[in-house]
């Protein structure tokens, strides 16, 4: 069933000009929304679009369920789960710390600081620090390994409200957070009052540049309701006072970028701004002519995919999911995935075990059941983590066991 919750966005979010839809990807469920048996007549379904703003050049969702729907007790993401982002975070906190946070008075400011993964180590070493995370059930993990958290909103009024009891951040990180946030605006505002004169803002998230170029439409799901770019994070910017500076690729989630924001005229934007700007313009991401490509390729996509499930399905040749991915949601759902086609889909984290895939309802079983009675062939929805995985099951490999992949192209390997 369709709630009525869902806002239908014809406005761009941050310039008030029309958003134009690109893409229609049809019913979809909550991306991390695994469920039980009990839960199947009253799961949650919006209709997933996402357009282009001229404007901005902002690429964003144009219906988002209500952000309680989404972020709540039983939020099931963790970012210690994987081993590649544990250490990921690690080298992005000792970065920070060692560019921003040399002085005995240093503030650093998290939002969306899920298990107190980045602050960890901050806390550690008796830096001042504080994580915001709405999630309550996993700030207070957070707590446990006692990186001071408070489980809320970010927004202007928090900022003024931190301002007044700690002081201004020299630092405010995110990452994989910003672009789940509708107000980008608000944050942005909120970063204004918060940020300490040449204090920085610095974020990263799926790019989309990355998804562009590699057809990772599985990236667009209800939590991302941005897929930002240097384009659009400078136009954003500029509406308060803040200036990019910086813009870094990462390797992390299939192609992420690193963006440095600081108020205007701190700090001098570095060569990676211009460098990324110039990227954008040849990849034509100013214009709507590269998503209707995109949408091209989506479309080849699915019907690839599809094509090889069906053959598999026809030689009667068992398909197992490895990594029950919010991104898997969505390539479930847009390509029309069954239980016919997948037998079930395998993951390492224990509260999605003995759930069911939203939408498609395939069962998630712990990880040990694909190792101890692998099956012929295995759909890597983790495409993201597969440098990992792969190391990981070089021996199912090894024994001729097979991979599907979709991303950049679907292979059957
Ligand atoms: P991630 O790409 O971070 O997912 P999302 O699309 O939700 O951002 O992958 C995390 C999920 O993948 C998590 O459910 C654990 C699972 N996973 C495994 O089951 N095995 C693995 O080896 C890896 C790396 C991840």
């Amino acid at each position: 069933m369709t709630n009525d919750t869902t806002s239908r966005m014809t406005k761009c979010r941050i310039s008030d000009a029309p958003v134009v839809e690109f893409i229609d990807f049809g019913k979809m469920p909550l991306g991390n929304g695994f469920l039980s048996e009990q839960e199947f007549d009253s799961e949650y379904f919006y209709s997933m679009r996402a357009g282009f703003c001229e404007e901005s050049k902002m690429v964003q969702l144009i219906d988002q369920p209500a952000p309680e729907q989404m972020f709540h007790d039983h939020y099931a993401f963790f970012t210690s789960t994987s081993a590649g982002m544990c250490r990921h975070f690690r080298q992005f906190a000792d970065d920070v710390r060692g560019r921003f946070l040399g002085g005995s008075d240093a503030f650093a400011v998290e939002i969306g600081s899920n298990d107190g993964t980045f602050l960890s180590s901050y806390a550690e070493a008796g830096i001042k620090h504080l994580g915001v995370e709405p999630s309550a059930n996993v700030a207070q993990v957070a707590v446990g390994r006692g990186v001071r958290t408070i489980s809320e909103f970010f927004s202007p009024a928090l900022a003024e409200k931190i301002l007044s009891e700690d002081g201004p951040a020299n630092t405010i990180t995110a990452a994989n957070v910003i672009c789940h946030i509708p107000d980008f605006n608000g944050v942005l505002a909120g970063v204004a009052i918060l940020l300490k004169k040449n204090g920085v803002f610095i974020f990263e998230e799926p790019y989309l540049g990355s998804v562009v170029e590699k057809t990772s439409y599985d990236q667009f799901y209800d939590e991302h309701v941005f897929m930002f770019s240097a384009m659009s994070v400078a136009y954003a910017a500029a509406r308060h006072g803040l200036e990019l500076i910086e813009a870094e690729p990462q390797i992390t989630h299939g192609g992420s970028m690193r963006y440095t924001l600081c108020k205007r005229g701190d700090i001098a934007p570095g060569a990676s701004v211009g460098r990324q700007l110039a990227r954008e313009l040849e990849l034509g991401l100013d214009k709507m002519a590269a998503y209707e490509k995109f949408r091209l390729n989506c479309e080849t996509s699915k019907r690839r995919l599809m094509e090889v499930l069906e053959e598999m399905r026809g030689k009667g040749l068992a398909v197992a999911g490895y990594a029950a991915t919010s991104k898997s949601t969505t390539v479930i759902n847009y390509c029309g995935i069954t239980r016919d086609h997948l037998a079930y889909i395998c993951d390492t984290t224990p509260i999605k075990q003995g759930k069911f895939s939203p939408g498609a309802h395939i069962p998630v079983v712990p990880y040990e059941v694909f190792k101890n009675n692998p099956p012929p062939c295995a759909l890597l929805l983790a495409w993201n983590h597969a440098v990992e995985i792969m190391a990981k099951e070089t021996e199912y490999t090894r024994q001729g066991g097979k991979w599907i992949r979709f991303v950049p192209e679907v292979t059957l390997t």
